[in-house]
């Protein structure tokens, strides 16, 4: 099923930038996920994109009880299409709903309390590990600098999937 509009939830801002890319794209209005939930008639098909916590998209369970949700985004640090058997299997997302992992970044200015000392927790953790993943690796790099990786091309992978809805 094809959405009619786009949903998101974001703090720092990268998941946003995701959400206007793929609104310009797309043509479909955009929408944060309180407003969607005032606008937008229950059951309406969307495609809704939250940031990774803790391999969880943020917000997702939410948004799944309000709207038909075509698709999800995951946004996190972790590379544009790694971690999607993790983040499915933490967020609980059906086999049936395409899901897509997309590299955000890191702005620490811009995180709340408690999140901000997860962050560093989770730096610690990573760091005391004796044996890292590729992935943990370079989650450890770039948790420690703040950028961002938002890219028009990392949405390759949801734009061909939208081509294939159809009409
Ligand atoms: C507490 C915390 C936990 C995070 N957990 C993950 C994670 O499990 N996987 C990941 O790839 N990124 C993780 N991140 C990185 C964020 O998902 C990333 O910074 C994302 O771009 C934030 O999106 P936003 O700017 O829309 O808020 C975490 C960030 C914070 C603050």
């Amino acid at each position: 099923m094809k959405p009619t509009a786009i949903v998101y939830t974001s703090q720092t801002g990268h998941t946003w930038q995701y959400a206007l890319l793929l609104g310009e794209q797309l043509g479909l209005s955009v929408y944060a996920l309180d407003e969607a939930c005032a606008k937008l008639s229950d059951g309406s098909p969307v495609l809704y994109l939250g940031w990774l916590h803790a391999n969880h998209v943020k917000g997702y369970r939410a948004a799944a009880r309000r709207f038909v949700l075509c698709a999800v985004c995951g946004v996190g640090l972790c590379d544009t299409g790694a971690l999607t058997a993790e983040v499915r299997k933490a967020t609980s997302i059906p086999e049936s709903v395409p899901l897509f992992t997309l590299q955000g970044g890191m702005d620490r200015s811009r995180l709340k309390g408690v999140d901000k000392l997860m962050m560093a927790m989770l730096t610690r953790a990573l760091a005391a590990q004796k044996q890292r993943s590729a992935q943990d690796e370079r989650m450890l790099e770039l948790l420690g600098k703040d950028a961002s990786y938002v890219r028009p091309e990392n949405l390759a992978a949801v734009l061909q999937w939208y081509r294939e809805q159809g009409a």
